[in-house]
């Protein structure tokens, strides 16, 4: 007796001792041990689908979930309940029509162009039920870019929303000249050679298609593929596979979600933080997602009381937004307890805490197509994710010095990359490896090979570089401090610049021009601003530009500022010099040069003015 006792208090004493330790050592311990479970438990289930080549998709899950709670609220949009039944119905009509009527064949790729609506997720499934990969075209996006965006994936069919039809009217005939066909989610069409989908789904079966049709044996085999901004030009088709889809489905799960849960969805679903997270993330669940067709910041709150909302879904400036409302009584009458998404700053992160209550906010770090995700499941203020030896066993990443002014990483005298210290910023590169591969860009070896770097610590290994700079902190937090190179976000789209400098320089009085991103007090992200040379002999034109870049880019896109030059300064590698131009601004009392704002009533860019400026600081001048 006494002998099992002394055992037993030896035990506890040692187990108290140890966990106190823990708790003082490493007060995240059991939340980060938890969470790495899940992560190697997901993985794990994912190699399984390897061995066995027998892949269960989202689809598939999809399908599941819709014979085991086929009654279940699925997509609750603009007040009309939508089950996992109905759904899974109506994307079979969708599917049958696909069939019949378009003649799609299993492997084929479809470009679809549609508002968040629940007909996009039918749309969505029915392609994916004939076996169909879906390219989602962002719908700001314009001429140019978007034929640019068929040669990128191949596809020869165009599925697009009856609210965005309009949006084709300068490229429809270019399109058809192609021979893409377009198909309309409509019943009646005014134009003669854009077919009708409504009609025909409509008087199509709701029986399943084949299942062999779907059916997959390769989590490699892509299933998406979704446009991210180049650095070189034209928007970029990312290739989503099997394997990305489901990583990024198991994310609410990771984070503790569960199929109580109700998830507000207002980002579009053509990013994969709306398609792959979100919904992804439902369906892996079988919870309830309530879809908005865009955000807005007054219905928001009575939103999430009316649906009962405990899961949203943001980026960094939607947090901001609902900051910027008028305070109310109920402010803190919700029962939302978990944000996952993007972008948010610290300033807004403690603001939205004291205005909306504890609501942990978990950042979730990592682009479409890049092969390392960070998330930071505590919820620390002003992190993006989270880091200890175990996940650097998974994710072999690392932090290298980056030369601001010369634009480039710091290289020894060995020709190698070097790492930074801890607390140091640095460019964040991930190992491309066979846990973590990176599946590149569809149709252009070139521009996969552009965001790899070789040769970075060793001959012959390859790295995926972010183009953003972190740093890793103390406790092993990520930071987010800032993005290099030639893309910036501004209202939660990426910016390209040389897409922008490509356009803004078609121009007949414009040498020669640079793009690059200012911040602005108030605002997330970068706004665009371009330096440019007027060519000897001509002038500056407001108007012409003006109409130009309305014309030809979408709106996040055009630059907000210009700055008139004389010379362009380059970097001792010959690229435009852009971290100078970054720091000294747009203030028209520091800046020596003229400087022109764009102006959306008067339809011109108009001479920045100090009384300007002072309006745009203070936020009384809507951007
Ligand atoms: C929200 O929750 C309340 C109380 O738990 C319940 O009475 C109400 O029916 C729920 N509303 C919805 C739309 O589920």
């Amino acid at each position: 007796m006494t002998l099992s006792l002394g055992w037993f208090s030896a035990v506890f004493a040692g187990f108290f001792s140890a966990h106190v330790l823990q708790r003082l050592c490493f007060p995240y311990f059991w939340r980060d041990l938890l969470f790495l479970l899940k992560v190697v438990r997901y993985g794990v289930t994912l190699e399984l689908f390897k061995v066995t080549s027998r892949v269960r998709t989202v689809l598939d899950r999809f399908i599941q979930q819709a014979q085991r709670i086929p009654d279940k609220p699925f997509v609750i949009y603009e007040g009309s309940v939508h089950t996992y039944r109905d759904i899974d119905r109506r994307s079979n009509r969708f599917a049958q029509v696909f069939l019949d009527e378009l003649k799609l064949k299993k492997g084929e790729c479809v470009a679809l162009l549609m508002s968040n609506e629940p007909d996009f997720l039918c749309a969505w499934f029915g392609l994916a039920k004939v076996g169909c990969s879906v390219a989602f075209l962002n719908t700001n996006i314009k001429s140019k870019s978007l034929l640019h965006c068929f040669n990128c994936c191949g596809a020869k069919t165009l599925i697009v929303g009856s609210d965005l039809l309009d949006t084709l009217d300068g490229i429809l005939t270019t399109l058809l000249d192609d021979s893409i066909r377009v198909w309309a989610v409509k019943s009646h069409s005014e134009h003669t050679q854009v077919n009708t989908l409504l009609d025909k789904i409509d008087a199509a079966s709701d029986e399943p298609v084949p299942a062999a049709l779907r059916a997959t044996t390769s989590l490699k085999s892509p299933t998406l593929y979704i446009f991210t901004s180049g650095t070189t030009g034209l928007p970029k088709a990312a290739v989503i596979t099997h394997l990305q889809s489901l990583k990024a489905a198991a994310g609410f799960w990771a984070f503790g979600v569960t199929e109580d849960d109700v998830m507000y969805v207002p980002l579009p679903l053509y990013h994969s933080a709306a398609s792959l997270i979100g919904i992804g993330g439902t369906i892996e669940l079988g919870a309830t997602c309530i879809l908005k067709k865009k955000f807005s910041a007054s219905h928001f709150w009575s939103d999430c009381r009316k649906h009962n909302v405990t899961v949203f879904q943001y980026i960094g400036e939607l947090c901001r937004y609902l900051c910027n409302q008028p305070q109310s009584d109920r402010d803190k009458d919700h029962k939302v307890v978990m944000g996952v998404g993007n972008g948010l700053r610290p300033d807004v992160w403690r603001e939205f805490h004291s205005r909306f209550g504890n609501i942990k906010m978990c950042e979730v770090y990592g682009s479409t197509e890049g092969n390392l995700c960070f998330m930071n499941h505590i919820g620390k203020i002003g992190t993006v994710g989270r880091s200890n030896f175990i996940y650097r066993l998974l994710f072999k990443y690392d932090l290298v010095k980056y030369d601001m002014l010369r634009d480039e990483p710091v290289k020894d005298p060995h020709g190698f990359c070097q790492r930074v210290e801890q607390g140091e910023t640095g460019l964040l590169l991930s190992k491309v490896s066979a846990i973590s591969p990176f599946f590149g860009y569809a149709g252009s070896k070139q521009l996969t090979e552009k965001k790899l770097m070789r040769d970075v610590f060793a001959k012959g290994d390859a790295y995926f570089n972010t183009g953003d700079l972190m740093s890793e902190e103390q406790e092993g937090f990520i930071c987010f401090r800032d993005r290099v190179g030639d893309t910036f976000r501004w209202k939660g789209e990426n910016v390209a610049t040389t897409e922008v400098a490509e356009i803004v320089g078609q121009m007949d009085f414009i040498q020669e021009v640079n793009v690059y991103g200012v911040e602005i007090q108030g605002h997330e992200g970068r706004a665009g601003m371009a330096a440019m040379i007027v060519r000897p002999g001509f002038t500056f034109d407001g108007k012409k530009l003006f109409d130009h870049v309305t014309r030809e880019l979408p709106a996040y896109a055009r630059p907000l500022f210009i700055r008139l030059q004389e010379e362009m300064e380059m970097t001792s590698t010959y690229k435009q010099q852009k971290f100078q131009l970054v720091q000294s601004g747009f203030n028209p009392s520091t800046v020596p040069d003229p400087l022109f704002v764009l102006d959306q009533q008067q339809h011109f860019y108009i001479p920045l003015t100090d009384t300007i400026y002072q309006s745009i600081i203070s936020g009384e001048r809507k951007l």
